[in-house]
């Protein structure tokens, strides 16, 4: 949204409508953005088609001229390159991520991981589990849920971030402690949530079940032993 500003005009020294201009609404800090405009000519002729980036020129389109197309980089943007089809003109730049980082969005390109899960675990037992997200800009916000239920972030214990990677990506983390409770029965099942708030939310989510050490296997186990206790007896 805030790229809108990148390019304030789509300017055409002819008759014309300008029908459409495109403006990626969250671009990614690590590719180049495309930035269109669309017109109509009728029956008048295009003299020429300019983008601005606020007030600075940033792309010129003559067909009277050669070259027809011309590129200016204007602090902050590079401009990559440019063409004009009858009805269109495209732009793609390039924005130094220091410059406009907070408008631009990378989406994780991974689910979150969680590392510490036991596949077995018995009533009493201390977990510690850690979630973490993929890069992303700006980074995930990470939710726990212990069978579907949410789980409140301690003052400890809440969302951490990893160090700023090239175009402003950052990791992020959470640690869940758990004591398993004495009143489940078969598995626990935990489930983490990696949030990215922006519009609309992105939540991509990992899950880990960790079974319980029942009484019934704890039973067979025992008798297991027993029964090989009795063979080596005999
Ligand atoms: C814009 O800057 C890039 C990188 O510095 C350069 O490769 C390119 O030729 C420049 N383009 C123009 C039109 O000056
Ligand atoms: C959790 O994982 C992250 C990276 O995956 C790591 O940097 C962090 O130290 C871990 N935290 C704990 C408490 O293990």
């Amino acid at each position: 949204m805030k790229l809108l500003t990148l390019i304030t005009l789509c300017a055409m020294t002819s008759a014309y409508k300008i029908t459409q201009l495109k403006v990626p609404l969250y671009a990614d800090p690590r590719r180049a953005a495309e930035l269109s405009c669309h017109f109509i000519m009728d029956d008048y002729e295009l003299h020429s088609v300019k983008l601005y980036r606020d007030l600075d020129e940033i792309f010129r389109y003559n067909p009277s001229q050669k070259p027809t197309i011309r590129l200016y980089n204007v602090t902050g943007v590079i401009v990559q390159g440019g063409e004009c089809e009858s009805q269109w003109c495209l732009v793609r730049v390039m924005p130094a991520p220091v410059a406009t980082k907070a408008a631009y969005t990378s989406m994780p390109d991974k689910d979150p991981v969680i590392n510490g899960a036991p596949k077995l675990v018995k009533p009493g037992d201390q977990i510690v589990l850690n979630c973490t997200s993929d890069y992303s800009l700006p980074p995930s916000d990470i939710n726990w849920y212990i069978n579907d239920d949410l789980q409140k972030a301690e003052l400890w214990h809440h969302t951490e971030l990893s160090a700023v990677q090239p175009g402003g990506l950052r990791a992020s983390w959470r640690i869940l402690s758990i004591s398993v409770p004495s009143d489940v029965i078969g598995a626990l099942r935990v489930r983490c949530e990696a949030v990215l708030t922006v519009e609309p939310p992105v939540i991509r989510e990992t899950s880990a079940v960790m079974t319980l050490f029942s009484r019934t296997q704890l039973s067979k186990y025992m008798s297991n032993r027993a029964l090989i206790s009795f063979l080596r007896f005999l």
